[in-house]
């Protein structure tokens, strides 16, 4: 017993140490683990880590069937400012597209209805009739997140993205969406959490990509670009990658630092250790540190008494009301740093990405929102503010969430404001032309974020009706 688990732990220092090679071959898997006491002391952390261990050695001397792996890439498209992270599917036979808001924050997969009657106005929709493959399960849905809901019917259809099909995948088909949910060319979502958070309790479609070993690695990558402090910036703009099935070493230096999630997956959710602003540390209690990593929420939302303690560093800062009520406005003048820890590095938030807004010749408006604690469970909510400071793993197996430094490549990506927007694709090799949904042209209008006094909402796509669950016992 004893001498079998020292040879485990032989073997699995060796492989922390060697890298080894991606199983196409060609991407290198980064290994890194958290910085915990290594071996854990905790009986049951020891098990989760003899279990990584086992798992690691298998995905080493496992001979891949390299014809069923593979890796795909869905460019995306930056609405608003930063506001949200577009993709794209196709549905149906024959395939038609549709660009959809990708969510780490939530699992449900749906799509606008034809009979859609409130909130979809000069979105593109969905028409089962013009899908041979299209059922109607007539399973009514509803989702409510953050920030509006969207109800209507379950159906099953084949569905493709960035090159991978799943032949029978169930979504949903919304005939009433929430004003403002929905912004042309995006005709629905894509929740990109696991199975046990989605409403409708439909296996996401990425689940079944990993689970079926579809994908050469068992995660998915995101490069956010940044636009929001670009004046000229269009509505619509190149909004960086989504990488499944592997991710892009261009885009990233260095290794990735992945966490492990602290209980099975739901969110994302990893813990905040440290807080710091202006250079000073915030201390973040264990009670309030559950944070979703959330790309289809667009600020950053904290618990209401540390959010204050973050402006407090900032002289000259007050808590906003009306229309700017749990936000905070501070002197434009003053070069916000913030940076967040989920265990290891001390991750920044660039100070152009912490001013969200000017909403006067002098006074600006901060991304770090307060969360109405009564109605969340995550303490904190993650999204873009931050995401695009970093290149973010989402990996299923061992489950955890990975930070890494922006290669300059990907920095060179924020702010171009004169290349192309891209079309949304399936991007299926071979498979015929790319169909191009409409309202999605690269040729779109100046944002009016700019806009002295414009305040938008700014999509907070976390379901709501999961904070009910007690995630703190479940934590700690
Ligand atoms: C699906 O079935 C439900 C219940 O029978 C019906 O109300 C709905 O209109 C149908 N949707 C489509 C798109 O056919
Ligand atoms: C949403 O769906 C749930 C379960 O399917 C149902 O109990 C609830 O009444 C629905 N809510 C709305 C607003 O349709
Ligand atoms: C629709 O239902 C039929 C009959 O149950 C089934 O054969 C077909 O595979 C289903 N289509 C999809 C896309 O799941
Ligand atoms: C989808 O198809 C697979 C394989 O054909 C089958 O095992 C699974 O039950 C189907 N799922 C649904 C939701 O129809
Ligand atoms: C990785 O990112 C770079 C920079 O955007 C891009 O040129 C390259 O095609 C990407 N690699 C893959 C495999 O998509
Ligand atoms: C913020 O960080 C930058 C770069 O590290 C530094 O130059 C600046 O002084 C910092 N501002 C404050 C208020 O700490």
């Amino acid at each position: 017993m004893t001498s079998t688990f020292l040879l485990v732990l032989l073997l699995s220092r060796s492989l922390l140490t060697v890298a080894s090679p991606g199983l196409d071959g060609s991407q290198g898997v980064s290994t890194p683990l958290f910085r915990r006491s290594f071996p854990p002391t905790d009986p049951e952390k020891l098990g989760i880590w003899a279990q990584i261990q086992r798992e690691k050695l298998e995905a080493k001397y496992h001979t891949p069937d390299l014809h069923r792996r593979g890796t795909g890439v869905n460019l995306l498209v930056n609405q608003d400012a930063d506001s949200s992270y577009i993709g794209s599917i196709a549905i149906g036979t024959p395939p038609s597209t549709f660009s959809v808001i990708l969510d780490t924050g939530s699992a449900d997969l749906w799509i606008a209805s034809e009979h859609c009657t409130s909130g979809c106005n000069s979105v593109s929709k969905f028409v089962t009739s013009s899908s041979t493959t299209y059922n109607n399960s007539s399973v009514p849905f509803n989702v409510t997140y953050g920030s509006g809901s969207a109800s209507g019917y379950m159906g099953e259809d084949v569905i493709q993205m960035a090159g991978f099909t799943v032949a029978n995948q169930s979504f949903a088909i919304c005939d009433t969406v929430s004003d403002g949910l929905l912004q042309s060319p995006a005709s629905g979502l894509m929740g990109l959490g696991f199975q046990t958070i989605a409403s409708s309790g439909a296996v996401p479609l990425w689940e079944t990509l990993v689970t079926s070993k579809t994908w050469s690695e068992p995660v998915m990558g995101f490069h956010l670009t940044r636009f929001g402090d670009v004046p000229t910036a269009r509505t619509l703009e190149p909004g960086g990658s989504f990488d499944m099935g592997f991710t892009n070493t261009t885009l990233y230096d260095g290794d990735i630092e992945y966490i492990y999630l602290p209980q099975a997956g739901t969110y994302w959710l990893l813990s905040i250790t440290k807080v710091t602003a202006q250079g000073n540390e915030i201390p973040i209690p264990g009670v309030l540190s559950s944070a979703a990593i959330d790309t289809g929420t667009t600020l950053v939302g904290g618990p209401g008494t540390l959010v204050a303690r973050i402006y407090d560093q900032i002289p000259g800062s007050y808590a906003g009301s009306g229309a700017y009520q749990n936000y905070y406005i501070y002197p434009c003048n003053t070069q916000v740093n913030v940076t967040l820890s989920f265990g290891g590095t001390n991750w920044a938030v660039s100070p152009q990405d912490f001013r969200l807004q000017k909403i006067s010749d002098t006074q600006c408006l901060g991304a770090f929102f307060q969360l109405e604690t009564a109605s969340t469970s995550p303490d904190w909510i993650v999204g873009d503010t931050f995401l695009k400071n970093v290149y973010t793993a989402f990996r299923y197996s061992p489950a955890s969430v990975g930070f890494a430094t922006l290669s300059s490549t990907a920095m060179s990506l924020n702010g171009h404001v004169s290349e192309p927007v891209p079309s949304p694709t399936m991007n299926s090799p071979g498979a015929g032309p790319t169909i191009t949904a409409a309202g999605s042209s690269g040729t779109s209008q100046p944002t009016s974020k700019g806009h002295v006094n414009q305040f938008f909402v700014h999509p907070f796509l976390i379901p709501l009706i999961y904070f009910a669950m007690n995630f703190h016992t479940m934590l700690y």
